[in-house]
């Protein structure tokens, strides 16, 4: 029988340890983090996932512990003196010792930092070869290493803690969903493959010879059955898989928090998604939203509000910045004496006007001039503003129109100067707010695109501008719902409309009429929760009327036989008893992420891809045998060259 582990029980984890822990017997196990050498006194630094214990090996202490209670036996403290004197970093060892008051010595970078253990028998569970980089929380080391070694990578304080922080995310969701009268259901991967929305990743059938299964990009149909099968209320966290381009915030494989609910409103699933929301700031966090949000509720900004302001629908309200859309004040002056601005307004049609809760218009024209005031303040040099031309015009921009604004009112350093009427210039500038000293930025074109471009500006200036504050703990939140978008987007490639988030979501009653005369101006009851410029959440109330659903149907131009061959199972199923229902899923990552203060998904998820997809630990995806492929019945024909 092992002496340590099955003789000597583990009595405290290293972090735990504390000022009320002295005089008591303990046993650790850990790992290597430091080694220091003082002559005959050797201190090591255990670390375990709770924290670091000072271990001091040192058989002249032998008399003072002995004095302290604890029996020793000499030849076992000079063999672990021997131990620590081989010792190398991140050896896995186990200790026997007494804890020890530091007395002034307190080291006030340890939560251990009162305390040390006074070891009096130690053993090797195992030895380790150099690790690659230092196990530390500021380390230079080039990421594809740290993703290489990755289980060492893990080792570091800060991944043990933000790991910890989605095991708090994953415990309170289940606390809360199950204290909500929720049941957590499982759904299947291995799905029928659905056209719309995500790339799916395909997984070839042996049995159905060329037939393959779509690995689930969310159980987006599934929770629906839930519905139709009476469950009421169902939660899940679970990955879901996107065959996608990847950005920081996106990974093939990623985490939801998935929701859906019968007999509800849209307002309805907002109240208890605040509610998790709220519970996961105190648990991972220790923070009160409630300060911030007394009653518990989050803004609610109108999509088209939203677009107009900020030029996409996850705004980071953290800082203003904010657009000026001037096409309809350009439409009443003709361009303003601007040729480009005029030929653009003359083409400009409204799409929607969207009149908000307080009884102002917004309105979405197919091309649009926009503008955004950079401060005096910013003190922008010419090269500055020439970079930031670069830089709109590695998003397709054709180029980014400035002028910047004299004491007088009047405009320089623009080619616009020269044309603009008096009277647009002091219009926009009055709309704008620009005042002397401000450099006033325009874009102007195809709405999709000029929203684009402003928008990724507006995030680009403000970092620039220093205008975010630290995100994460200390830093402020900005949660808000985006609600009231459109049903469809036109898609200019085939001259149709599509469905904007996916053909079963709810039209707004009032918007019915004009699924069959104007479908551009449907909104729908889909809903996005928006934290710090991040999409976290989204969701919408389901479609269960098969009258309304038809007429969806028509508008995007399926027929009967697409529609059965496509979502058939569904729309059979929503025919059989369907409750009104809707739901939402929340990207867990993405909360974890911001919630860390972490800038990648990547500094979040255990074992994460890298930007290729690739895992930079396995090497997966990895090619197969011929074998292999002959039972699946897959040919793999590669370009020439790869
Ligand atoms: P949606 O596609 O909006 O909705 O996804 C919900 C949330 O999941 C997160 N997310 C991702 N996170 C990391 N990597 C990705 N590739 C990725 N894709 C999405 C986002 C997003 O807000 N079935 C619907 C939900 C519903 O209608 O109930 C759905 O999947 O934070």
């Amino acid at each position: 029988m092992a002496r340590f582990i099955d003789e000597l029980k583990r009595t405290h984890r290293c972090g735990d340890l504390r000022a009320s822990d002295v005089g008591k017997e303990v046993v650790l196990f850990g790992w290597v983090a430091t080694r220091r050498d003082h002559g005959g006194c050797i201190f090591i630094d255990l670390r375990d996932r709770e924290g670091i214990a000072q271990c001091v090996f040192d058989p002249s202490y032998a008399a003072s512990i002995q004095e302290k209670g604890l029996a020793v036996d000499l030849a076992q403290m000079q063999g672990a003196h021997d131990l620590a004197e081989r010792v190398r970093g991140e050896w896995v060892v186990g200790i026997r010792g007494v804890v020890v008051s530091r007395g002034d010595k307190v080291n006030p970078n340890l939560a251990t930092g009162e305390v040390e253990v006074w070891v009096v028998e130690a053993t090797v569970f195992n030895e380790a070869k150099t690790p690659p980089f230092e196990i530390a929380d500021d380390l230079d080391t080039r990421e594809e290493v740290r993703l290489q070694y990755r289980y060492l990578d893990l080792r570091r304080p800060k991944l043990q803690k933000t790991l910890r922080t989605r095991h708090l995310i994953n415990h309170t969701t289940r606390t809360y969903f199950n204290d909500n009268g929720f049941l957590e259901l499982e759904t299947p991967f291995l799905v029928k493959y659905t056209p719309g929305g995500a790339r799916n990743f395909l997984v070839p059938s042996r049995m159905t010879p060329g037939s393959f299964y779509a690995l689930a990009e969310s159980p987006q149909l599934y929770k629906q059955l839930f519905m139709v099968a009476g469950f009421d209320r169902y939660f899940q966290i679970v990955k879901c898989f996107r065959d996608e381009d990847l950005r920081l915030d996106r990974q093939p494989e990623f985490t939801q928090i998935d929701v859906e609910m019968s007999f509800v409103s849209q307002d309805d699933i907002f109240k208890i998604m605040e509610g998790l929301v709220l519970s996961i700031w105190k648990a991972a966090l220790g923070e009160d939203l409630k300060a911030k949000y007394p009653t518990g509720r989050f803004p609610q900004l109108p999509f088209d509000k939203s677009m107009e302001l900020y030029g996409n629908d996850k705004p980071d309200v953290r800082f203003d910045l904010h657009h000026t859309d001037l096409t309809a004040l350009l439409q009443k002056l003709d361009g303003g004496g601007v040729p480009m601005w005029q030929e653009v307004v003359r083409k400009s049609v409204v799409v929607r006007t969207y009149t908000d809760p307080e009884g102002k218009d917004w309105v979405t024209h197919s091309q649009i001039v926009k503008a955004l005031v950079v401060p005096a303040s910013a003190e922008f040099s010419r090269t500055e503003a020439d970079k930031l031309e670069e830089y709109v015009k590695s998003m397709g921009a054709k180029g980014l129109a400035r002028a910047k604004v004299a004491p007088d009112g009047t405009w320089t350093q623009s080619p616009l100067a020269k044309t603009i009427s008096d009277e647009a210039r002091k219009a926009i500038n009055e709309a704008t707010g620009a005042k002397a000293g401000d450099l006033l930025l325009f874009q102007f074109g195809k709405e999709s695109l000029v929203q684009t471009v402003m928008a990724n500006l507006r995030v680009h200036l403000a970092k620039k501008l220093k205008l975010i504050p630290e995100v994460g703990h200390g830093g402020r939140f900005e949660l808000l719902w985006v609600v009231d978008p459109p049903l469809f987007e036109y898609d200019e490639d085939n001259k149709r409309w599509s469905a904007a988030h996916h053909a079963f979501t709810r039209p707004q009653d009032a918007s019915v009429p004009f699924l069959e005369t104007d479908p551009g101006k449907v909104l729908c009851h889909r809903y996005d929760l928006v934290l710090n410029g991040f999409e976290i959440g989204g969701g919408s109330i389901r479609l269960h009327d098969p009258l309304v659903q038809a007429k969806v149907f028509t508008a995007l131009g399926i027929d009967d036989e697409e529609a059965k061959r496509k979502f058939g199972f569904l729309l059979e199923a929503l025919r059989m008893g369907a409750p009104p229902h809707g739901g939402i899923a929340l990207g867990m990552d993405r909360l974890a992420m911001l919630l860390a203060g972490a800038e990648s998904l990547r500094d979040v998820i255990p074992f994460p891809k890298t930007q290729k997809g690739t895992d930079q630990m396995t090497d997966a995806p990895t090619a197969v045998t011929n074998e292999q492929l002959k039972e699946l019945h897959v040919k793999v024909s590669l370009p020439q060259g790869s």
